[in-house]
């Protein structure tokens, strides 16, 4: 079984994450996590903390000499912030007078009011260190195992922002990677990229926070993950519960989900054509299910948009209440992003590689690659029975399908 547990709070020592099921002869470093996790730290809007931090994953078990063992993999990320907060994070009782950095002003729209009342804490920071999406790191970390795995079978994940506030992007209908990667606000419209900017720069000085849009895509997903057979096994539950996981995001939706809401049927469906020269015996002419129908991939790309509400931290910190005292106040204000959509894209990168290991292990289990890739290479040949006889083509072959 595939899973993954993280640990820490954000000013602590350092984050923990455990993976739990990745078969053993996967190749693995330490430097290919490290990639994600710089990606995740990039983006306009980030808080004055990505400027110190620069995360490096250490791998501490379940990897040698560069190959996954089967066992669990134990990944440590340090907070490098630590060394300033060893006496409000410290794992001993400290003296009176200790600088414990004590939050009692509760943060509307933060996990403090609701986090102090369930666990009957009297230090807000007893809750916001853990709610912090500090915790994402670990996410990402996990996030490249599973799409070190994903890569062997030829899937890629991509993500870019849609929309900051109130800026839209005009998408092309080709998207060029590598300038989503450059672009600041990981957009694919430089003129809404540089829009997006502004408005961010405008929340910042009215001491302000923007949200957005992002939106998350799986390339080369076999048909057939997930299954219509039980509501905890749907692909598209399992995504939208990953989604929703993380800090701030909202609303989800696959493919044109809240748009098709409003059409007739046969604008929506997506038309089934006979084989189209590939590896699949039949294809959709359009996507807007967004690569899953009755909870299952159908071989199409899988897509996934996010809604992310702005940052609850504000410079200008809105009215709220005190937890000792009952009075009226402002809420508390502690280093904080502006934006994080441009972050959040990375660790939605993250969720959809892990749900889509977990069900790709589901499917083909395994407990070395070779063996989960004789069962993938068997189930595509199973698929060649629904082939038409004219379609000589080479078991395996993927189709090459980097356009939405
Ligand atoms: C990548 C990322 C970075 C975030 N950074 C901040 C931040 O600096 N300040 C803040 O108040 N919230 C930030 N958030 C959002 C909060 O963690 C989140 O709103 C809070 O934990 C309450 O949970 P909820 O919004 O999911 O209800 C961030 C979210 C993400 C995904």
């Amino acid at each position: 079984m595939f899973r993954f547990l993280t640990a820490g709070e954000s000013h602590g020592k350092g984050l923990t994450v455990i993976v739990e099921g990745v078969p053993a002869g996967l190749a693995l470093s330490e430097a290919y996590i490290e990639r994600d996790l710089a990606r995740r730290q990039k983006g306009y809007g980030r808080g004055g903390r990505m400027q110190i931090e620069k995360d490096h994953a250490e791998v501490l078990s379940g990897v040698r000499h560069g190959y996954t063992l089967g066992s669990p993999i134990a990944l440590g990320i340090e907070n490098k912030d630590f060394a300033n907060w060893t006496e409000a994070m410290a794992v001993d009782p400290v003296p009176e007078g200790a600088k414990t950095r004590r939050v009692t002003r509760l943060r509307p729209g933060h996990a403090d009011f609701p986090g102090v009342l369930k666990y009957s804490h009297h230090d807000v920071r007893d809750v916001l260190e853990r709610a912090s999406a500090r915790e994402t790191a670990a996410r990402v970390a996990a996030g490249a195992v599973s799409r070190r795995l994903l890569e062997e079978f030829g899937l890629r994940v991509r993500s870019h922002v849609l929309s900051i506030g109130t800026v839209n992007a005009q998408v092309p209908e080709t998207i060029n990677w590598d300038q989503v990667e450059e672009s600041p606000v990981r957009c694919a419209d430089p003129e809404a990229a540089r829009r997006m900017m502004e408005h961010i720069d405008a929340a910042r000085e009215a001491g302000d926070s923007a949200g957005g849009i992002f939106e998350v895509i799986a390339f080369g997903v076999p048909v057939g993950l997930g299954s219509h057979v039980q509501w905890d096994r749907k692909l598209s539950g399992l995504l939208a519960q990953a989604m929703m996981s993380i800090n701030a995001v909202k609303g989800v939706e696959i493919g044109s989900g809240f748009a098709n809401a409003r059409l007739a049927g046969s604008q929506v469906h997506d038309i089934i054509e006979p084989w189209g020269g590939d590896a699949r015996p039949f294809h959709h002419v359009t996507n807007r299910a967004g690569g899953i129908e009755g909870g299952m991939s159908n071989g199409e790309p899988i897509v996934a948009r996010m809604a992310l509400k702005p940052i609850s931290t504000l410079g200008k910190p809105l009215p709220s209440v005190d937890l000792v005292t009952g009075e009226r106040v402002q809420a508390h204000y502690e280093r904080s992003d502006v934006c994080q959509v441009p972050p959040a894209c990375v660790v939605g990168e993250a969720m959809m590689a892990l749900v889509l290991a977990q069900c790709f292990l589901e499917k083909f289990g395994g407990d070395h690659l070779e063996e989960t890739r004789r069962n993938y290479l068997g189930y595509l040949d199973g698929l060649r029975q629904f082939l038409p006889e004219a379609a000589a083509i080479p078991s395996a072959e993927r189709p090459p399908d980097d356009a939405v």
